[in-house]
């Protein structure tokens, strides 16, 4: 984050820091410029806490000054120690950079640099960008020239990157570049920021610049001026932040995860709101056609983690639904396989932020080889929506929990609708047929309610099972998938060795792992609407209980023959069984977090992650 205006800048760049710390935490650091030529750098290994606990024991008072930036880092380059965090200087200490993403050309610009006598003081590959400023500013073609020398050094690096970029000499303004990497500007009345994440800044101004890619921005008190990295004036896309600061903020919850698990039903209701109209499923901002979905022979949906998991949820419903082959790929296989890709592949890139590398190389590959991209994304204006060819925004509302909740529910539901969308162009459901399904989607935000109101049971069984060495989760159809994404969310919040299987799969190997009191968390699917899956799911369990299996049954209200198997019983609303996913994901969701906060782990933070995934 940059910032420049009337306030002291220390405490509008920590302050924003504190918001967008969920998207990395192994280090913090900040540099603040005092307007009469000094420029004082404070960067601690760890959380922010350390950081500000360091600024203080320092004294503030050498924080005054109304220009500064910040960082928080998830580590690439060098470990997560105090040397390698931002923000990194020159040898004489004038300029200060602070960087995301890697640049990957690193190693020869390090080289040449310390050919010429550069001694590195860091191990990253982000000192060698605050070293090439300070030489184009300090001679040559851009001496004194700042902007100009952040554009010259932009030129000269590979790979994807956000910069931000201060100089002692030039006090009243700060440069910003990016390539690949988000960067936006805000815009207040006398004072200018730029950051990652509009959250940095809600709490000052709503009004906000993106930033196109290869661009550098200057950001001043009065205004804030953009170009492209050889200097040719460019062009910003002004929008409105439509969301407030209280939808960034805990609200009285312990923590942001178990706020946005209690915000799921209105995510999925506004995820909904709009795309039913006239007796037809509108597609937003659609830039493709119905006669262009028409033309789909097959669709990819390719995505990392949780919404690589709503994508193994979408493909049972679209190939039902639209009679269309559907591959779920993880992002970061995709192009490595040279997958079969033309003009009449729709690819559907599901992505919360996006910007997750993985994500936005795979669109690029289908892009290359013709395919029609439709994003899917939480995150207006992010880069995997603007290369694109259509975007369907899920409006979940900003996510700070590290953990996907109700980003995940609201991509599900999304994925829904490009499937009705798709079946409606392509007739292969009757319009009355596809406003029913429509209608039951609607219904979901109160059952998700319902399940809600019940997750008292799940908070008591997370005391019991937080001991265990490990946990299994089972599920068939789409089951299977809502058992994975319970197995991710307990591995990445609690740190336990968690595993999903196929039950059909558990004979074929994984029944092995079964043991005496051994966790299993099985997913099941409706009596009704299922009933032969469901009666082998019920066999599945009666096997590995018979092994001392402990199991935990998340299970339609009212099922009856499962009872017997299930040494925990949790009950969801019963709906359509394409449906499930929406109500079963919830108990699984509040088990994890429950689970990682009696193991007292921060539940917002998981180690060695970050929210948003810039790197490959
Ligand atoms: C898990 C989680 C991650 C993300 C993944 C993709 O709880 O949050 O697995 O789902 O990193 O992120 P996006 O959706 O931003 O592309």
């Amino acid at each position: 984050m940059g910032y420049v205006g009337h306030r002291q800048a220390l405490d509008v760049v920590l302050g924003g820091l504190r918001r967008m710390e969920y998207r990395g935490y192994d280090s913090a650091g900040v540099a603040v410029l005092d307007g009469a030529g000094a420029l004082t750098v404070e960067r601690k290994a760890g959380r922010l806490a350390n950081l500000e606990g360091a600024l203080s024991e320092h004294g503030l008072d050498r924080f005054a000054g109304t220009a500064g930036m910040g960082h928080t880092r998830w580590a690439t380059h060098g470990a997560p120690i105090d040397r390698n965090s931002h923000p990194h200087r020159d040898a004489s200490q004038r300029v200060a950079v602070v960087h995301n993403g890697i640049i990957e050309n690193f190693a020869a610009l390090r080289a040449e640099l310390e050919a010429d006598g550069v001694e590195m003081t860091s191990d990253t590959d982000t000192e060698t960008a605050a070293h090439l400023v300070a030489r184009a500013y300090a001679d040559g073609p851009t001496a004194g020239d700042l902007p100009a020398s952040v554009r010259a050094v932009c030129r000269r690096l590979e790979g994807a990157f956000t910069l931000v970029v201060t100089h002692a000499d030039q006090p009243d303004m700060i440069v910003a570049a990016r390539r690949s990497s988000p960067l936006v500007v805000g815009v207040g009345e006398g004072e200018h920021f730029v950051a990652s994440d509009v959250s940095a800044f809600i709490e000052h101004t709503r009004q906000a610049v993106e930033l196109g890619q290869d661009q550098v921005v200057v950001i001043s008190r009065d205004g804030y001026d953009i170009s492209d990295f050889a200097g040719e004036p460019a062009q910003g896309k002004p929008f409105t932040v439509n969301w407030d600061l209280s939808a960034a903020e805990k609200g009285g919850h312990e923590y942001f995860m178990l706020k946005e698990i209690e915000e799921q039903p209105e995510a999925l209701a506004n995820t909904l709101r709009g795309h039913f109209d006239r007796g037809r499923i509108i597609l937003d901002e659609q830039r493709l056609s119905d006669q262009d979905l028409r033309e789909v022979d097959k669709v990819f949906v390719v995505a990392c983690g949780s919404a690589y998991h709503s994508g193994l949820v979408a493909k049972y419903a679209i190939e039902h639904w639209c009679r269309l082959p559907v591959e779920v790929e993880l992002a970061s296989e995709f192009r490595y396989r040279d997958p079969v890709l033309d003009r009449d592949t729709l690819v559907v890139a599901v992505s919360q932020s996006g910007e997750t590398a993985d994500t936005l190389e795979a669109i690029r590959h289908a892009r290359d080889q013709k395919a029609r991209v439709l994003a899917v994304c939480n995150t207006n204006g992010a880069q995997i929506p603007r290369e694109s060819d259509a975007v369907l925004y899920t409006h979940a509302g900003p996510e700070v929990g590290v953990a996907a909740t109700k980003t995940f529910l609201s991509q599900i539901a999304a994925n829904y609708l490009v499937g009705l969308a798709l079946a409606q162009a392509r007739g292969t459901k009757y319009p009355d047929e596809v406003a029913r399904e429509f209608a039951e989607l609607e219904a979901m935000p109160a059952a998700v309610q319902k399940v809600l109101s019940t997750v008292d049971q799940v908070r008591e069984l997370s005391r019991d099972i937080a001991d265990s060495k490990a946990v299994l989760f089972l599920g068939r159809h789409v089951g299977y998938p809502v058992a994975l994404e319970g197995a991710l969310k307990l591995k990445e919040l609690a740190y336990m060795h968690a595993e999903a299987f196929a039950a059909g799969e558990l004979k074929h190997g994984p029944i092995a792992l079964i043991e005496e009191g051994l966790p299993v968390v099985v997913v099941m699917p409706s009596p009704k609407g299922r009933a032969v899956l469901h009666a082998k799911l019920v066999s599945n369990i009666s096997e590995i209980q018979a092994r001392g299996a402990r199991t935990i049954v998340i299970a339609e209200e009212g099922d009856d023959t499962v009872r017997p198997f299930a040494d925990e019983l949790i009950e969801v609303p019963a709906v359509p069984t394409l449906l499930q996913p929406l109500v079963s994901t919830v108990p699984l969701q509040v088990l994890s977090a429950e689970i990682a906060r009696s193991r007292g782990y921060d539940v917002d933070k998981p180690r060695n992650l970050a929210k948003s995934v810039t790197v490959e």
